[in-house]
């Protein structure tokens, strides 16, 4: 037997260990399915061949029918457009591509009329340098807005040795020849955490927001905020093949200070309804990343390793284990995710064609079958692939910055198509130009098309989420992973009685015992084996055992 696979053996895992005791009853955040909107690619209504937050009104019913929780919308904010909206220049506005600020108001209260909360995204790293702080710092460099970024005295060399996350160095020069630090595009001014400006700023940021109606934020690059009081050199640099932010950036992530920011920013959501925050965590070190999420802290930091995992039960079943246990360790849910705006689509992913689909509707099974909460992205459900963008048509800064070595995230950001009419139906205007090319083909993945069809991937992700609410074992229960060879099963126990998900990827068929009935499974192809079921290859089945 493996180290691995003894490993897992003893891992039966209390997944919600602490949630019985001092938790109140379940919160909403803790087992909620949140759809990931990207607003530019969502609805355009318009029709200037941008989505917008009139087109995403338009669309809610269409997600309360699809049976999700609660959108969290990616930046909505008046940006520069260097890296699709993360580069803000006004935190509390609306940028006019998208609508204004009564949209927003409207948004949430008719999401709120189908059961629907809408979370916003955040991005307190850096700014854009369109902000007026950013533009008073650049025309004085002893105004206070220049203590609120990292600038640094004209020199030959850079203070340090780190480097932007979309390549190249993470300083640049102002036109006056000081340096200033971005650790991601240049039109991203990395802010300084240590002046008490910034901190204010942004908390009057979330209760204008959360005045209005929201029911949380996504928290752009949590991990970050602080960096080294003296911003010392890192002992590595940063690799995008690495799995994560480890020791060898030491220096620029994960500072011990900002664990205090997501303390005050934990007691400004407790004043307000249910209000809920979800870290975007990407250190390499899961037990690092659930610190975020102790009591007094976020709610949730999402748990990246499945987005990032192979094909394989052995990888599979050890990134559920160590998440189950580093979560559970703080009593926080996890809140899992297989797919967003940053990674290719899962299809692509998993191989492409029927394999790649076959393998995505089984992921998503697993995924739902986990406690905790998830995190669906805006196309998943139809089961798109990454689309091949033309390079002149590309605005990802991963693609220019790379000198077009990394391909770039433009792919999976893709408008979704909605019918089959001309330009399936993403802009009120069939003519407009959608900002990113729509494949000619996509008609096929259509959501009016697939809500047609029994077996479609819409069909499996609508099932799958009743299946999920009507069987609150799944994500309130007490889960056991095991794996046997390329099987990966997670059983779990809870206030709906005894529920299994069973996933095979390998690519034998193989025997699953059955003792209760069938809820819901990732193919048609089920044939009954003796008293079991004979799995195929690449799927994956829900079973009750009651
Ligand atoms: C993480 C976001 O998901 C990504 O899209 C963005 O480019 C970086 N943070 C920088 O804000």
């Amino acid at each position: 037997m493996g180290n691995m696979l003894a490993r897992l053996l003893r891992a039966a895992i209390p997944a919600q260990r602490v949630a019985t005791t001092a938790a109140p009853r379940s919160p909403w955040w803790r087992t909620a399915v949140v759809y990931q909107v990207y607003l530019r690619s969502f609805a355009d209504a318009d029709g200037n061949g941008i989505g917008d937050l009139q087109g995403l009104r338009s669309r809610l019913p269409y997600l309360a029918w699809l049976g999700v929780d609660a959108l969290w919308i990616n930046p909505h904010y008046p940006s520069g457009g260097a890296d699709g909206g993360y580069d803000v220049i006004d935190y509390r506005a609306v940028d006019p591509e998208y609508g204004d600020v009564a949209d927003l108001e409207q948004l949430v209260a008719d999401a709120r009329r189908v059961g629907l909360r809408v979370i916003l995204d955040v991005v307190p790293n850096h700014t854009s340098d369109q902000h007026p702080w950013f533009q008073e710092a650049l025309a004085d460099p002893s105004s206070a807005a220049a203590s609120r970024y990292h600038f640094a005295p004209p020199s030959e060399e850079p203070p340090n040795n780190w480097r932007s996350l979309f390549g190249g160095p993470a300083w640049s020069r102002t036109p006056d020849g000081r340096w200033y630090l971005h650790l991601f595009t240049p039109e991203q001014p990395d802010l300084n955490w240590r002046d008490p400006a910034v901190a204010e700023d942004f908390e009057r940021t979330l209760r204008f927001w959360l005045d209005r109606g929201v029911s949380g934020f996504r928290v752009d690059v949590a991990y970050g905020l602080f960096k080294d009081a003296d911003l010392r050199d890192n002992p590595g640099t940063y690799s995008p093949t690495l799995f994560g932010h480890g020791p060898e950036q030491a220096m620029t992530w994960n500072q011990p200070e900002v664990h205090d920011v997501w303390r005050r920013w934990r007691a400004i959501c407790d004043e307000y309804d249910e209000a809920m925050l979800v870290g975007e965590v990407s250190l390499a070190d899961v037990g690092q990343v659930a610190l975020y999420s102790r009591p007094d802290e976020l709610h949730q930091s999402l748990a990246f390793r499945l987005l990032k995992s192979p094909w394989s039960a052995e990888d599979y079943a050890e990134a559920v284990v160590e998440a189950l246990d580093a979560f559970g360790e703080v009593g926080a849910p996890v809140s899992w995710v297989l797919s967003n705006h940053d990674k290719e689509r899962k299809v692509t992913r998993f191989g492409g064609g029927d394999v790649g689909t076959a393998r995505a509707r089984a992921a998503v099974l697993l995924m739902l079958a986990l406690p905790g909460s998830a995190y669906v992205y805006a196309g998943d459900e139809l089961g798109l692939p990454q689309a091949a963008v033309p390079d002149e048509a590309k605005r990802d800064p991963i693609f220019f910055r790379s000198g077009g070595l990394r391909a770039g995230r433009d792919g999976c950001r893709v408008p979704m198509p909605w019918n089959e009419t001309r330009g399936v139906g993403f802009s009120t205007d069939p003519d407009a130009r959608p900002w990113l090319p729509i494949p000619e083909d996509w008609g096929r993945y259509a959501v009016s098309r697939q809500a047609r069809d029994g077996g479609s991937m819409l069909t499996l992700y609508r099932r799958a989420l009743a299946q999920r609410r009507a069987h609150p074992s799944f994500a309130e229960g007490e889960a056991s992973v095991s794996r046997q060879g390329d099987v990966l099963t997670v059983r779990s126990v809870g206030p709906s009685g005894t529920v299994r998900c069973v996933v095979n990827m390998g690519s034998q068929p193989v025997v699953v015992r059955c003792p209760g009935s069938v809820l819901l499974s990732s193919t048609t192809r089920l044939p009954r084996s003796g008293d079991g079921l004979a799995l195929p290859p690449d799927t994956a089945v829900w079973l009750s055992e009651d």
